[in-house]
């Protein structure tokens, strides 16, 4: 009998046996809200808190539709495992949970990810805007761009048919080779964790729920679904869960995804410490724990761990929170109470969100406005672009240039995504959503994807010089062609996808040499890098010019020209440390024998601790390629009258930043602190920031606030951050490498009260 079938016979069962209470969840209950009568209750009254609500509409549900709203679907047809999408599910998309028309509770319908709304794999996919990958949204380090950002895809989401987007990736990069690090915020919790938080409620404030995930330590794909990841509490509390809490506190998530990994020896997915103690009780959240897709082991240990959602079924082995998550309730080993709070908890999410108050009405995607959408994105990229070298100011182009040669990355068509479940296939593109096909792996993290966004053609629009394009694929016609040029624009791309990490950090098919060859022919070659994460430059000491547009999204085209011809300043700062090669790394190859399906590899991150990304090269006397938080422009900032004293238990910072040069331009206030008598993970961490824009001349004072969890440590035996009384550095510089001023402040001893949402 087929999945379909089966639950169609459910249905019509559940009609005559309404009281049955071992029953399956009455699928077919979500009728089309236009037909259903208006529900009332208490549960109805917005002006009541979600907790009231939540409370009034528990009392009148059955154990069956309790069990409904926590088990969730796969909203596409799946052959392997031969399930057709559940009826009322948007085609091709992550996931869809019934909801009950009786009571008026709205379906749950969930879609990817963080850069715009996705689609599964899909001859046919929706076509929508893709903002540039997380990564660089994190090199803007401007939340407001992040809530922008955030914003305009989850009104995309909600015109779409969605109301849950699975958002919000914030694993920090442990890993420069992990393949999903072009989905988050970069190696730094404070960075990480505020950018993030506002992307989160940049979409939820379309009145839908989004999540924060993968929670917590996946921070590589390889083996990613049995790996075990060995993490000392303190660590693991100052560095991944501090992002967590960070953007869980900045965005209030409605859902936090738990991951595939085990952490100490548990699945994520069920995985008590992480789930009840961490989340639920140190910070509070009141939202609901789903599973991501095939995470979820077991029933009662996961329920019981503080999983509150099963997803994406049938990709676990077994539907755990259906009927046997019914049968453990009635024989006592998951609580009737328990149950209740798994329901009440996305209940509480939709409360909190407007779910009720705001329904959705099917595919509205044909009233986005793409063209609003459009400039949304653009401006995020133009802020995303770092420009990491500049010799001889060959950038911007300069108007005597007459001749560019632009080679390779398919410059003439468009721009380089990130490939996955986050795929989103881009608005402009043909109906199967590809400009350029057959690239790439055929399935699943492929195909590789380029949004129709052409650099060279947004730069023909803005300069009178001739432009020649060549595919690169022949490195001596590109030589040649560079040559004969005034300026050689190479377009260096590394796709990167789920479910696989790099081998190394080098760029794929031989574009090193070709980079080589054309810098050898051409001491004006500029490379533009569309990477999924850092990539090492054996040739960087031969070409004058290096500029990081990461995935820049369905605008990154006009985005990168703007930058090259000088319309935008670029203004993006790295969010990770570029090494200058792996031997530089804790792990020299990524853990977890690729091949090896044996039930427990592990990755032991008790060796970096805390210590992620800048804070292990520091803490090892070691010099990154190119350091986090740096980025050039083309106007210079000065740093003066930086000042420091406590606050509360933090600090309060100021200081006076001005631009010196001939344009405008957006520079960042950047404060590292450290103890003077040293005792962290690391020499130093990133404390605060904040951007400005400031006109050609202009000054301007800034104020910023240390949270006292970055000047403090985790103590396990206290259960408590702590700060050491001593004297306290207090740093700005143009990266945590290069410190301009410093002053001292002392702080006394003092342990922080525990947060709570
Ligand atoms: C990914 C999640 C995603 C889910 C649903 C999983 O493979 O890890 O990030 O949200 O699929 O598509």
């Amino acid at each position: 009998m087929s999945v379909k079938h089966h639950l169609l016979l459910s249905t019509a069962l559940l009609m005559t046996t309404l009281t049955y209470v071992g029953f399956r969840p009455a699928l077919a209950a979500d009728a089309p809200a236009a037909t259903t009568a208006p529900v009332t209750g208490p549960w109805q009254d917005a002006a009541q808190s979600p907790e009231a609500r939540t409370a009034a509409l528990l009392k009148v549900m059955t154990r069956e539709e309790k069990l409904q709203l926590v088990f969730g679907y796969f909203s596409t047809d799946f052959k392997p495992k031969a399930y057709t999408r559940i009826e009322g599910g948007m085609a091709d998309s992550a996931g869809y949970i019934p909801g009950v028309a009786r009571l008026g509770i709205p379906a749950q319908s969930q879609t990817d990810a963080g850069v715009g709304v996705a689609t599964q794999a899909s001859p046919t996919p929706r076509l929508r805007t893709a903002l540039p990958s997380g990564l660089a949204t994190a090199a803007t380090w401007n939340p407001e761009m992040a809530f922008a950002g955030g914003a305009m895809i989850g009104d995309e989401a909600r015109r779409s048919g969605f109301n849950v987007q699975l958002a919000g990736g914030t694993n920090l990069m442990r890993e420069p080779r992990n393949g999903r690090n072009f989905e988050y915020g970069g190696e730094d919790p404070l960075l990480a964790g505020t950018i993030v938080g506002h992307a989160i409620k940049g979409i939820q404030s379309n009145n839908i729920i989004s999540t924060l995930k993968h929670y917590a330590f996946n921070d590589q794909e390889t083996s990613r679904n049995f790996i075990d990841v060995k993490v000392d509490e303190a660590a693991g509390r100052q560095s991944d869960l501090l992002a967590f809490e960070i953007a869980l506190e900045t965005g209030k998530p409605g859902s936090v995804m738990c991951s595939y990994n085990r952490v100490n020896g548990a699945y994520a997915c069920e995985n008590d410490w992480l789930l009840n103690q961490v989340l639920k009780k140190d910070w509070g959240f009141k939202g609901f724990v789903m599973s991501d897709w095939g995470a979820t082991h077991s029933t009662a240990p996961a329920a019981n761990a503080g999983l509150d959602q099963q997803s994406g079924y049938p990709f676990d082995k077994s539907p755990y929170f259906k009927d046997a998550l019914d049968e453990a309730v009635n024989n006592g080993h998951v609580s009737a109470a328990r149950l209740d709070d798994m329901a009440g908890r996305v209940l509480h999410a939709m409360f909190a969100n407007g779910l009720f108050e705001h329904p959705l009405n099917g595919d509205q995607a044909a009233t986005i406005d793409y063209a609003a959408h459009a400039k949304v994105t653009q401006a995020d990229a133009e802020e995303a672009i770092v420009l990491l070298k500049n010799k001889g100011d060959v950038l911007p182009l300069a108007k005597t240039v007459k001749t560019i040669a632009i080679i390779g990355g398919h410059a003439d068509v468009g721009v380089l995504s990130g490939g996955g479940s986050a795929q989103v296939y881009p608005y402009g593109a043909p109906t199967n959503g590809l400009i350029v096909p057959n690239e790439g792996p055929a399935s699943f993290p492929g195909p590789m994807v380029y949004d129709p966004s052409s650099p060279l053609k947004a730069l023909e629009g803005l300069t009178q010089a001739k432009i020649t394009y060549i595919d690169g694929k022949d490195p001596k016609a590109a030589a040649k062609l560079a040559a004969g040029s005034d300026v050689a624009i190479v377009f260096a791309t590394q796709w990167t996808g789920e479910g696989q990490d790099t081998i190394d950090l080098n760029l794929p098919n031989d574009q090193d040499a070709l980079i080589k060859a054309v810098a050898g022919a051409n001491k004006k070659t500029v490379v533009v890098l569309e990477n999924g994460g850092p990539v090492v430059m054996p040739w960087l000491d031969q070409v004058a010019g290096v500029v990081d547009a990461w995935y820049p999204g369905t605008s990154g085209g006009e985005a990168i020209a703007r930058v090259l011809a000088g319309e935008v300043t670029p203004s993006g700062h790295l969010p990770v440390s570029f090494p200058a090669s792996v031997d530089q790394l804790p792990r020299k190859v990524v853990d977890g024998d690729r091949k090896d399906k044996a039930e427990h590899p592990h990755v032991d991150y008790t060796i970096d601790g805390a210590a992620i990304g800048y804070k292990w090269y520091e803490k090892k006397g070691l010099k990154p390629l190119f350091p986090f938080g740096y980025g050039l422009s083309y106007t210079t900032f000065a740093t003066s009258d930086l000042a420091a004293a406590p606050e509360g238990k933090g600090l309060k910072v100021s200081l006076a930043l001005r631009n010196t040069g001939a344009r405008d331009g957006k520079a960042v206030a950047q404060v590292y602190v450290a103890p003077a008598a040293g005792g962290w993970e690391a020499p130093k961490r990133l404390g605060a920031f904040h951007k400005v824009a400031l006109k050609a001349g202009e000054s301007q004072n800034v104020s910023l606030t240390v949270d006292p969890r970055l000047l403090a440590t985790y103590d396990v035996a206290t259960h408590a951050w702590k700060i050491k009384g001593g004297d306290y550095k207090v740093m700005t510089g143009t990266s945590y490498q290069d410190i301009t001023s410093t002053v001292t402040v002392h702080l006394p001893d003092a342990t922080l009260p525990a947060a709570v949402q």
